[in-house]
């Protein structure tokens, strides 16, 4: 099999293929994703809410991080995985953020990083691509910065931040990045940022007009059940499919349905 890799997206983003990523956290799924055919799975910090039942990003830490990854890498052959560094492992200065990615790299064996912000994180990226790892950038709604903003409302509707945030773009592309998700705001000002940066734009809620699309997996499984943002488009129910299967076999025990003759030694 031949692997995805950041040139692969670069290509297709050339050639007008959209890019299709999810994110994932375990080897089990992983490997569903990856022989399924998935150009690329993004260990997110997201593992902090769906995994470990955080309500942010905030508290997961590298370590816990680099043990989804590990999870995570070794269940692909053939798509791209990109691992978030986590809050409070690079914010610091440009070594600290050096030496995060390092360890990503090194210990769980992760093709390429993500981290969250513009200009404020330049440097880090610049020092982390020179090192020969690729980084993603992430605009617009940038989960690790919750607490600044208040609330997970779509952004950069007003002209002044989205012009902000265009200018942001550019100085990731700049410093490197080989790639960039935009979270949350809207669909006009993704397509505007896919024109203008060469490097492909991977959306969520962020319209059709990027470079590709990336949704929470346990959102498009629907094993989350409160959480409805317009972007999500859900491909299964499996909170309900799960939970009637659970039942049934509830059901069986008590009745003694199981395990039946042939289920035994
Ligand atoms: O952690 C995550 O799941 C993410 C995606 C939503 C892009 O950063
Ligand atoms: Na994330």
């Amino acid at each position: 099999i031949k692997r995805v890799t950041s040139h692969t997206l670069q290509s297709m983003k050339d050639h007008g293929e959209k890019i299709s990523m999810l994110t994932a956290y375990d080897f089990s799924m992983a490997k569903i994703l990856d022989d399924a055919g998935i150009d690329v799975l993004l260990v997110g910090d997201s593992a902090s809410n769906v995994m470990a039942g955080h309500e942010t990003t905030l508290p997961i830490t590298l370590d816990q991080m680099i043990y989804h990854a590990q999870s995570v890498i070794r269940a692909c052959q053939r798509c791209l995985v990109i691992v978030d560094l986590p809050f409070g492992s690079y914010q610091g200065n440009s070594k600290e953020a050096l030496n995060s990615a390092i360890r990503i790299m090194k210990e769980a064996g992760a093709h390429a990083i993500k981290l969250e912000g513009g200009e404020e994180v330049a440097e880090s990226i610049k020092r982390i691509v020179g090192a020969g790892v690729p980084v993603m950038g992430h605009l617009g709604l940038t989960p690790q910065s919750i607490y600044k903003f208040g609330t997970y409302s779509v952004r950069a509707k007003e002209e002044e931040e989205a012009e902000i945030l265009i200018h942001n773009a550019k100085i990731l592309q700049d410093a490197g990045c080989f790639s960039l998700v935009l979270e949350k705001i809207p669909a006009a000002l993704g397509e505007a940022v896919a024109k203008e940066l060469r490097i492909p734009v991977i959306g969520i809620g962020a319209g059709g007009g990027v470079d590709g699309q990336v949704l929470v997996m346990h959102d498009m499984l629907g094993i989350t059940k409160n959480f409805s943002p317009r972007f999500l488009r859900r491909y299964l129910n499996l909170y309900d499919e799960i939970s009637e299967a659970t039942r049934n076999y509830i059901k069986d025990v008590k009745s003694k349905d199981f395990p039946n003759d042939k289920e035994q030694y």
